[in-house]
């Protein structure tokens, strides 16, 4: 799973505590402790992320988890910007809220996220239902829009901060399995890629402190997690300092929180999503290569493997930078490292050479896995203030097939490389298809399954592989 990608679904459910209320220190309102919170979550794991951060901050103020809407006093939608498609599909399922409102008037519906950030006060006008609107930055302040709402008046909070990490707040895990987890360590981005809206829905670029981290991924291990999944839009420039009146602590850069993490525990396995081909250093890759916990696996996102189109996105690297990244990866880490990227179809000018382009370098690379889009524009973007969203909706829908289709014969070439190979799984569940068969992914992040014997959840097991499909591979514990 890409952990910076849109589209998914998810849906908060009891969690163990859900009406412990024996920490509420706030001096916030307080609201009755029956009332029950459901909350749903689009987009990339940032966002669910948030809304684990959303639902501690509603539990503290005495709220229970549903995972029904019709039981719901309130309803979050923590909404996703990235594409058009993102957005309709959150102002459909606005709609449907709408026939659940009107049976229950006391209900109160909140837009959080990108798409509260985006439209702000905008989206009361056009979105009657809408009761609450708040940022991704404004989360500590929901007690508050609760409050004002309560006294019958819509709620808006969409400052951003040049601070705010949430950093003190323990996320409350939603649709955990107990293994896997994700652990923000940055908010926002600076870099103005051209077509990304991110910069204006999540803000200034802002890293959190270490330790923080480091504590959080070591009360996961000790709640019997062993997986962490370090979030940020670019994580190579992860980057945190002391504040003056903090002496004796130093500046620590993304290859030494990776380290920091790693030592945490040698069973505790450590992803991270996204780097930015500008930005990896080789000193990460070492890093990687020096800790067998840390998973030999790279989320790169090209984008496009035309360095014309490169420069009108505002990626700032050529198709030939990139390559040597690449290169750089196969040289410290090897072939089996799991390199995964996005693309996208139809960019602004995009011709038939710059597509083939993105499919020659695609043949270069040989991904194990991409996240392949048709360009969407978006308002407030550089590419939509100053370039022609001129390749037609065709167009980009045959190069992104014929992207689709390359990154398939990749998939299943790069898995046929794990045959007959034993791999390290650590097993996170059931089969989606038998519960015969257990799964889990291999440090490259390969989906492998296998026969479920004895074997537990959360625990490593070497499985030989005997055959595989582009998305799978299959094999038996040795
Ligand atoms: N920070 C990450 C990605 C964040 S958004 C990075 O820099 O790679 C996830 C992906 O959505 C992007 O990598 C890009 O491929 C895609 N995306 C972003 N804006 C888009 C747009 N306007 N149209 C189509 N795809 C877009
Ligand atoms: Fe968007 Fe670029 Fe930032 Fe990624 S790095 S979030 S694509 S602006
Ligand atoms: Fe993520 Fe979508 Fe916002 S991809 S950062 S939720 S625009």
């Amino acid at each position: 799973m890409n952990e910076l990608i849109p589209d998914i679904e998810i849906i908060g459910q009891d969690t163990e505590n859900e009406n412990d209320t024996s920490h509420n220190h706030s001096v916030l309102p307080r609201i009755n402790n029956s009332k029950k919170l459901y909350i749903e979550s689009y987009g990339c794991q940032m966002n669910f992320s948030d809304s684990e951060i959303v639902t501690s901050i509603m539990q503290k103020q005495g709220f229970g988890i549903t995972d029904t809407a019709e039981e719901a006093d309130v309803i979050f939608i923590n909404t996703c910007s990235i594409r058009d498609k993102a957005e309709q599909t959150i102002r459909r399922r606005l709609s449907q809220f709408n026939t659940l409102k009107k049976n229950n008037p006391g209900i109160t519906i909140g837009v959080l996220g990108c798409m509260a950030e985006r439209l702000k006060t905008k989206l009361l006008e056009e979105e009657k239902i809408v009761d609450l609107v708040a940022g991704p930055d404004a989360y500590r302040d929901i007690p508050n829009l609760l409050h004002e709402v309560e006294g019958g008046q819509k709620a808006v909070n969409t400052f951003l901060s040049r601070e705010e990490t949430y950093a003190d707040i323990s996320p409350v895990r939603l649709n955990s399995n107990g293994v896997t987890a994700f652990i923000s360590i940055m908010r926002g981005c600076d870099n103005m890629c051209s077509f990304c809206v991110v910069p204006f829905t999540r803000g200034r670029e802002r890293s959190r402190e270490p330790h923080s981290i480091v504590q959080e991924a070591t009360d996961l291990f000790q709640k019997g997690f062993r997986e962490v999944t370090l979030l940020g839009q670019n994580v190579d420039s992860y980057k945190w300092s002391p504040k003056k009146t903090l002496p004796g602590k130093t500046q620590t850069n993304f290859a030494q929180l990776l380290e920091m993490v790693a030592k945490v525990n040698p069973l505790l396995r450590i992803r991270f999503s996204t780097s930015h081909p500008k930005d990896i250093t080789d000193d990460v890759l070492h890093t990687i290569k020096g800790y067998q916990n840390i998973c030999n696996y790279i989320h790169l996102p090209v984008q496009s493997g035309s360095s014309r189109i490169l420069k009108l996105m505002n990626r700032t690297y050529t198709r030939d930078w990139y390559l040597a990244k690449i290169s750089s990866i196969r040289e410290i880490l090897g072939d089996d490292c799991g390199i995964s990227s996005d693309m996208i179809a139809g960019f602004c000018s995009e011709t038939e050479d710059d597509h083939l382009e993105t499919l020659s370098l695609m043949d270069e690379v040989k991904y194990d896995f991409s996240y392949m889009f048709c360009y969407s524009e978006r308002p407030g973007t550089m590419a939509e203030k100053k370039y022609m969203d001129n390749v037609d909706l065709s167009t980009k829908k045959r190069r992104l097939q014929e992207i689709i289709k390359k990154q398939q014969e990749h998939a299943l070439e790069r898995n046929k490389k794990c045959l007959n190979k034993v791999h390290q799984v650590l097993i996170e569940g059931y089969s989606k298809r038998s519960n015969e068969f257990l799964q889990g992914r291999n440090s490259a992040n390969r989906v492998v399954l296998f026969p479920k014997g004895n074997h537990r959840m959360g625990t490593y097991v070497d499985v030989l592989v005997t055959s595989c499909s582009a998305a799978t591979l299959h094999g038996e514990t040795v």
